[in-house]
Formats: structure tokens, C-alpha cells, sequence
């Protein structure tokens, strides 16, 4: 059978045949279709690109009907159960998962990459006191730019080697300055001692103490969180970061677009809507009518619900099980019983089987980095740590696919097709109308 696709236009009653390639037909192969010489030809109308492959990419495969995600085509369960943070980010970066020597000198160049300039921490004081952590990140990260104008060149593979390096290694010590300016507490140094997880814990949680101590549990539970969000191909933050990139702009500005659409509820700002929604919800008696409430179009169940996973979103299922470790350690966290109860009532509710609507990463997320001690406020920018090893990977297989070009979609428009103002009325009228 050829892989074709044979379509009529009614209008004209012309047939026209179009290639199938791994599944789609190409836009522009439509655009043949007219029904005059002067007509632009047929487009495909796809808000939200619900239905549209932006791009090929090998870097993460989601089948969100049986709930299966991979990196690179290792699945996320193994890479939680046995990688570190850094080993996966090199995986989703350069393909393969590293050697040791490959390990060794990528830990060592990310080691070596975390302090930030001195004016870094200036302009990170000049936000308000009350500043949410998410709105500090992402301008410092954008400021990045003008401390490496170097960055600007993007095509250059050295170059971008460096900028990635400098990002992944300069993003956990710029959120935890956003976290330390947040509280009003005074900027620390990194610990090159320590892990990427640990040195993290090191710069928001170090106080008077000679050397931050690490406690094991919360640094792995840290890098596995980390893991879990470090990818998830073609989201709306992703998305921002190759449309951005695709005009060739630095990878300090495209980071910070990517971060700004990380910040939405509707994104990476949902595990902090997860742990108000809980707080409101406050005990388990309240949750039938908080379900009802939902039901009835009264707001929605943050933390549930995916444009792609149709079930349990096997990120969530990992922290459901990593929660109660974490709790061991740092002591039940009294909304974990609100959650469950919640899942367990929605799970079965005709509304929310229908629809499809599971857990996903959000809903126990939240609750983990509360027991962590972070504020809510924190919780989008623990997710915008890892994700910018994602953004950087899918910026770069952007650059390097010979299909992509400037992002620049079409538009129906809706708008007055042509009108003057009254001193040009007379001059228009003579004119022949588009
Ligand atoms: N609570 C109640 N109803 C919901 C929810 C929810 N969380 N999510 C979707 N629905 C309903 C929605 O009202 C609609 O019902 P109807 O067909 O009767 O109008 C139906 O389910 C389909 O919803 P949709 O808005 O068309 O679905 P979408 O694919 O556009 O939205 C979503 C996906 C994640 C934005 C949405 O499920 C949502 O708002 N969830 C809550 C926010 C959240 O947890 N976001 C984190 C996403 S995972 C992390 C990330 O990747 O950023």
C-alpha cells in the first residue's frame, strides 16, 4: 500500500496526492490546493498545536494512552532507580549515556561553572524583598546574556558547549540566590565538594556552620526530582525555548523565555497551585465538596490532568513512592493525607474517568519539596533547574535540523479587511481593493 494520502476538493472537484512520512502529511504539501491561481492555497488551522509535530527530535518518546516515558529510549524508571542527576542530563544532552572519564569531566566542568559574577548578587538586591523567587530567576538568567556576549554565537559548536555548561552549572546557584534574597539571607559559595544536588542544598540552606552538611536521603530524593523533570519533549516551555532559539538568540535569553512560560499554573507553576488547593481543602471532610465544586466548573484539581498522559503519569507514580521516604526522614507531611484521600475519590469519580484525568508530575511533587523546607514559592524554580538541561538539548537539536528555520506561523485573520481615515478616504476610493 503507498504511503499516501489521496484528497478531493469538493470545491473543485481537483484530486491531489500527498506523501505520508512517519505518520503526517506535511503542511505545506497542502498549500497546492487553490482554487484559483491568485488563492494562497489551503493551511491547517491547529490552535495550541493540538494536533501538529513541530519538529523531529530523539531526544524523549511519551505514549501518554500507556503512560511510558524515556529518555534517549532509556526508560524513566530505570534512570530514576539507578542514574544520578548529572549522568542523565549528559544522556539527554549528547545521546549516550557518559563513561566514566566522560562522567568525570563533565562533573568536574559543571563543578567549575557554578559561582556567578559579583554583580550577579547586585542585581539580584535590587528586586523587592517580597520578589517571587520564579520573576528573580528568570531576569537573572536573561541578564546572563549581557556576562557572556560571547553567547551570542550560536552556531558555533564550542560555543555552545561552553554556555551549556556555564547554564546547567549556574542555574542551581542563581535559584538558590533568588531563594537566600527571598528569605534575606546572605549569599553563600558553592561547596565543590559536594554533589549537584548537594551543593544545591549547601547554597539555599548553609548558615553559620563551617561546612554544609548533606543529609543522603534528601540529596538523592533531590536528584531523582531533578531527573524526573529534566525533559518532556515538545511542552509549552520547550517550545518557547526552539522558537525563541530559532531566531538565533542567545541561549541566556532563550533559558529565560523558556523559564517565563515555566512559570504559568498551567505548567511548572502547578505544584505550587497543588499545595495551595491542598491548604484551602484543609481537611479530608472538606474534599467531597471541593470535588463537587471542581465538577461544576468552580476552578480545577491542580495536579491532575495532561495534554498528553491519558493515564497515571508514571513521573507521579515514582514520587508517590519517594514521598514516603522523604517523610521518614523529615516527618509526615499532614497534607500527604489530604492528597491521597483526593486521588483516591477522583480516581473513581465518573467526571474524572471520563475525561481521562490522572496525577501527574505536580500533585506529589509539592508536597516532597514542602518536607524539603522549600516555600511554595520556590517549588516552579526546582523545576526550571533541571528542565534547562531539557531546553538546552531540544535548542540544540533545533539549530542543527536542516528542516527548521525562523518559528513564524500563519494566521487566519478575523480582523476589518480595509478602512481609512478620513483624510485618505478619497485617495483609497480610486484605488483597487486587496
Ligand atoms: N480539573 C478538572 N477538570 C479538568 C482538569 C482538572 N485538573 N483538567 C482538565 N479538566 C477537564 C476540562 O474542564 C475539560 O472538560 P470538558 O471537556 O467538560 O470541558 C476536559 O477535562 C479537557 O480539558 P482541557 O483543558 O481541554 O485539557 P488540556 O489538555 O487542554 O489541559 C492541562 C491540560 C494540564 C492544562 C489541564 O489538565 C489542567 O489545567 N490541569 C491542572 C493544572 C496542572 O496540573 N498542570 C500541570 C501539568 S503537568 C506539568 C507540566 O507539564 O507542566
Amino acid at each position: 500500500m503507498p504511503d499516501t494520502l489521496t484528497l478531493i476538493d469538493n470545491r473543485t472537484g481537483q484530486e491531489y496526492t500527498v506523501p505520508i512520512t512517519d505518520g503526517t502529511i506535511a503542511a505545506i504539501d497542502l498549500r497546492q490546493i487553490k482554487t484559483s491561481p491568485d488563492d494562497f492555497g489551503l493551511m491547517t488551522y491547529d490552535p495550541a498545536f493540538m494536533n501538529t509535530a513541530n519538529c523531529r527530535s530523539s531526544i524523549t518518546f511519551i505514549d501518554g494512552d500507556r503512560g511510558i516515558l524515556r529518555y534517549r529510549g532509556y526508560p524513566i524508571e530505570e534512570l530514576a532507580a539507578k542514574k544520578s542527576f548529572l549522568e542523565v542530563a549528559w544522556l539527554i544532552l549528547k545521546g549516550e549515556l557518559p563513561s566514566a572519564e566522560e562522567l568525570q569531566a563533565w562533573t568536574n566542568d559543571v563543578t567549575m561553572h557554578t559561582m556567578v559574577h559579583e554583580n550577579i548578587k547586585k542585581f539580584i538586591d535590587g528586586f523587592q524583598h517580597d520578589a517571587h523567587p520564579m520573576g528573580i530567576f528568570l531576569s537573572t538568567v536573561g541578564a546572563l546574556s549581557t556576562f557572556y556576549p560571547d553567547a551570542k554565537h550560536v552556531l558555533d559548536a564550542a560555543n555552545r558547549r561552553l554556555q551549556i555548561r556555564r547554564l546547567v552549572a549556574k542555574v542551581p546557584t542563581i535559584a538558590a540566590y533568588a531563594y537566600r534574597h527571598h528569605r534575606g539571607l546572605p549569599y553563600v559559595l558553592p561547596d565543590n565538594d559536594l554533589t549537584y544536588p548537594g551543593n544545591f542544598l549547601n547554597l539555599l540552606f548553609k548558615m553559620t556552620e563551617a561546612k554544609y552538611t548533606v543529609n543522603p536521603v534528601l540529596e538523592r530524593a533531590l536528584d531523582v526530582l531533578f531527573i524526573l523533570h529534566a525533559d518532556h519533549e515538545q511542552n509549552c516551555s520547550t517550545t518557547t525555548m526552539r522558537g525563541i532559539g530559532s531566531a538565533l538568540s542567545d541561549p541566556y535569553s532563550c533559558v529565560a523565555g523558556a523559564a517565563a512560560a515555566l512559570y504559568g499554573p498551567l505548567h511548572g507553576g502547578a505544584n505550587e497551585a497543588v499545595l495551595r488547593m491542598l491548604a484551602e481543602i484543609g481537611t479530608t471532610a472538606n474534599i467531597p465538596g471541593f470535588i463537587e465544586r471542581v465538577k461544576q466548573g468552580e476552578g480545577r484539581l491542580m495536579g491532575f490532568g495532561h495534554r498528553i498522559y491519558k493515564s497515571y503519569d508514571p513521573r507521579a507514580r515514582i514520587l508517590k513512592e519517594m514521598a514516603h521516604q522523604v517523610f521518614a526522614v523529615t516527618g509526615r507531611n499532614p497534607m500527604l493525607d489530604i492528597a491521597l484521600e483526593l486521588e483516591k475519590i477522583a480516581l473513581e469519580d465518573e467526571y474524572f474517568v471520563s475525561r481521562k484525568l490522572y496525577p501527574n508530575v505536580d500533585f506529589y511533587s509539592g508536597l516532597i519539596y514542602q518536607s524539603l523546607k522549600f516555600p511554595v514559592a520556590m517549588f516552579p524554580v526546582l523545576f526550571a533547574i533541571p528542565r534547562t538541561v531539557g531546553w538546552l538539548a531540544q535548542w540544540e537539536e533545533m539549530l542543527l535540523d536542516k528542516d527548521q528555520k525562523i518559528a513564524r506561523p500563519r494566521q487566519i485573520y478575523t480582523g476589518v479587511m480595509e478602512r481609512h481615515l478620513p483624510e485618505f478616504e478619497k485617495a483609497a476610493a480610486g484605488k483597487p481593493k486587496a
